[in-house]
């Protein structure tokens, strides 16, 4: 029998995101939501962003699309949607928590495949497989070729998520983590053959949610964390300072990559490309930008959908 894989610390903030998102803020999506311009970006208003999100990724479902695999998905509630609008769908969630949470939202309407995607095995094939925001937790290559083995012929991938600039950060500057190297991300698809059918730059629309993100990881998460090693440390100081060395590194690494305060808006624009790609799996790609429509930096992004800027 196959060993399951460890949950990693990120799988966990990712519950603890699900779980403090929802109660909090009744959200309902773990992603950065659609801000068009005059949407106020406050935390109140992030369900409005993840809605016009949500909105914005099933209007580019291509039309003949009758069964779905939503990789990486989440609470469920994409799945959920997707399925209320007549997809056949299954969801790959490695989590246990949030698989379970999403089983309880779908009951017998999606299959739930808990795993890994790259571990996935099922002789069920899909005419598109859906990534939001979840392509940058795998490998590229890994990634593709599952999708090629689980797609139809003439089947759609499509991805909408954070990917890198080939930007080097300057000296003394970090960058921002996270995402493939966007041109990595295109010489592989197109080796896969994977022909490129739209290709919409959203890094306007989705870098907002960096400075909440940012409000958020620096004046709530870090406060309590604080307070949290020093009740710990004033209640059992030697334990607490064995813990403290043992995972010193890990501890140092958290602090930078979230409490830096390197996760604003502006570093997300300068290393940042956040994109949505739809590619159509063909056998031979004879023209590799025929057909692609690129509509810029921000341009056009929200062409005929409603948008909501409301609260
Ligand atoms: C940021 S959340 C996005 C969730 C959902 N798709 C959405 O748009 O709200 C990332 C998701 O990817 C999943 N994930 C992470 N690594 C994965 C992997 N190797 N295979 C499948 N899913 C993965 C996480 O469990 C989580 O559900």
């Amino acid at each position: 029998m196959k060993k399951k894989s460890a949950i990693t610390s990120r799988d966990l903030g990712l519950e603890f995101a699900a779980i403090c998102g929802k109660h909090f803020l009744g959200l309902e999506h773990l992603h950065y939501g659609y801000w068009p311009e005059g949407l106020a970006v406050t935390m109140n208003n992030l369900r409005t962003a993840q809605e016009n999100y949500t909105n914005f990724l099933v209007s580019h479902i291509p039309d003949g699309v009758k069964s779905i695999l939503d990789v990486g998905c989440g609470s469920g509630h994409t799945s959920k949607r997707l399925s209320d609008m007549g997809y056949k769908v299954s969801c790959v969630s490695p989590s246990p928590v949030l698989s379970e949470k999403v089983r309880e939202l779908v009951g017998n309407s999606c299959h739930v495949f808990e795993c890994k995607y790259e571990d996935l095995q099922t002789p069920n094939k899909f005419d598109l497989v859906l990534f939001s925001e979840s392509f940058q937790y795998m490998k590229v290559q890994r990634a593709l070729d599952k999708s090629m083995e689980v797609l139809n012929p003439g089947g759609h991938i499509l991805i909408c998520d954070v990917f890198r600039k080939d930007i080097e950060p300057q000296p003394g500057e970090k960058g921002v983590g996270g995402g493939h190297t966007l041109n990595k991300f295109y010489s592989r698809a197109a080796a896969a053959s994977l022909q490129p059918v739209e290709d919409i730059d959203l890094t306007q629309q989705a870098m907002p949610n960096m400075d909440l993100m940012d409000d958020t990881l620096k004046n709530v998460v870090r406060p309590i964390v604080d307070s949290t090693m020093n009740f710990l440390g004033g209640r059992y100081p030697l334990m607490s300072k064995v813990i403290q060395w043992m995972y010193r590194r890990r501890i140092a690494k958290v602090y930078q990559k979230y409490f830096n305060g390197n996760r604003s808006s502006a570093d997300f624009m300068k290393y940042k490309s956040y994109r949505l790609l739809l590619y159509k799996s063909v056998s031979r790609v004879s023209d590799q930008t025929k057909g692609v429509i690129d509509t810029g930096p921000g341009k056009q992004a929200n062409q005929g959908l409603a948008l909501q800027t409301g609260t």
